[in-house]
């Protein structure tokens, strides 16, 4: 290349799964019959009334037009109803929500809209690898806080305390949380407001899992003053199995969302329409919907649980999400070079925990996005 990349570049290495999945495609081209745990992109179809509020849009007036930048009154609205229903929090649809196209480039927004080049940026370990990945690209410093599993994987406060935390600005958060499974309580959530107003950083939830084999979906907004410092994102992408649409949404009090809008409106120019009426027409949607999901999602996750104890890893099974985080057996090594073997020899890819970061060496994780005939003949390459 004759032109150098930005200097913002050069920390940040190509995703993960990117990199990874054209390995695996390219094994596939070769023939071999791959079965993908690997990423959590679900598989099964949004519903079907979804589609039709999507293509009966399609002739309406403003349909093919720039839309507005805090998205159509009927889908904030739909939003604001949707968390008052499903999460107890009240949220002004003018003011308090912000459409996004999917929670990912919230992050992005979020990091440009409050990270100034120097500003440190508290971030699970393990964690989504895109927290520490934006921050880099914004000149912000990720600095980590361990989670482990003695602790439920929760923050450790005592440890945090011993730091110094006077240039944090901001801190992410994942609960339910991704890779591990692990669900707050409203007292985790208590604490971790409390731990953000003593230390005054903005606390950010990213809550895409709520509603995965989890009986009981929170959000750290019905804790008593948590907009103060609190904005969470949300997704549609694995509740309504929708992860290609590209919907989510960033809520939280008016000053935040304001302030992320300042970015926001001037990178895109409005959501599709059509996306937009199929989103809010899915937010109607209730616990019928989601105990259907899950009834598949728990038959798949009992037979993971079976691929796990044959390769003689130990596991919760309190756990909520679409993954199964299994930790490997003493001196199996290093997770990259286990998970490498068995794509290899057997044909089936598992994400090594150690791409979650150093406290996910040790571990991998099995998606759940996969259909109960291929995870039962994931059992029996296993077997043979
Ligand atoms: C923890 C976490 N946050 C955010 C996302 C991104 O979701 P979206 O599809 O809404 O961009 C994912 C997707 O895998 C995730 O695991």
């Amino acid at each position: 290349m004759i032109i150098d990349s930005a200097n913002r570049l050069n920390q940040t290495a190509e995703y993960y799964f990117s990199r990874k999945l054209k390995e695996v495609r390219a094994l596939a081209a070769q023939g071999k019959p791959i079965i993908n745990m690997g990423i959590g992109s679900p598989d099964l179809p949004p519903p079907p009334h979804v589609i039709e509020a999507l293509t009966n849009s399609l002739v309406d007036g403003p349909a093919h037009q720039y839309q507005s930048y805090k998205g159509l009154p009927e889908l904030t609205a739909a939003m604001s109803t949707f968390y008052e229903n499903q999460y107890g929090v009240k949220l002004d649809a003018e003011s308090e929500i912000l459409p996004l196209m999917g929670s990912k480039e919230g992050i992005m927004h979020i990091s440009m809209a409050f990270l100034n080049p120097g500003d440190e940026v508290l971030i699970p370990n393990p964690g989504y690898p895109t927290y520490t990945s934006v921050t880099r690209l914004v000149e912000a410093e990720p600095v980590y806080y361990n989670l482990d599993a003695s602790n439920n994987w929760m923050p450790d406060y005592d440890a945090l305390a011993q730091r110094d935390l006077s240039k944090v600005k901001l801190m992410w958060v994942n609960y339910p949380h991704m890779p591990t499974g692990a669900k707050a309580t409203k007292a985790d959530f208590e604490n971790l407001i409390a731990f953000a107003k003593a230390n005054q950083i903005l606390l950010v939830n990213d809550n895409p899992y709520s509603f995965i084999l989890n009986e009981n979906p929170q959000s750290i907004l019905a804790v008593e003053g948590a907009k103060d410092v609190a904005i969470e994102l949300n997704s549609l992408s694995k509740s309504f199995n929708m992860s290609g649409w590209r919907v989510g949404m960033l809520l939280g009090a008016s000053d935040y969302i304001n302030t992320v809008l300042t970015v926001k409106s001037n990178m895109d120019s409005g959501m599709f329409y059509g996306i937009q009426k199929g989103a809010a027409a899915v937010l109607k949607e209730g616990k019928e919907w989601f105990d259907s999901l899950n009834t598949v999602y728990q038959k798949r996750r009992e037979l993971a649980w079976q691929l796990a104890d044959l390769l003689n890893c130990e596991y919760s099974k309190d756990t909520a999400g679409m993954f199964v985080w299994a930790k490997l057996p003493e001196g199996a090594g290093d997770a990259e070079a286990f998970i490498d073997d068995i794509l290899i020899n057997k044909s089936i890819f598992i994400t090594p925990g150690s791409i979650f970061g150093s406290q996910g060496a040790g571990y991998i994780r099995f998606s759940l996005c996969v259909t109960e005939d291929k995870i039962k003949e994931a059992i029996s390459r296993l077997k043979n």
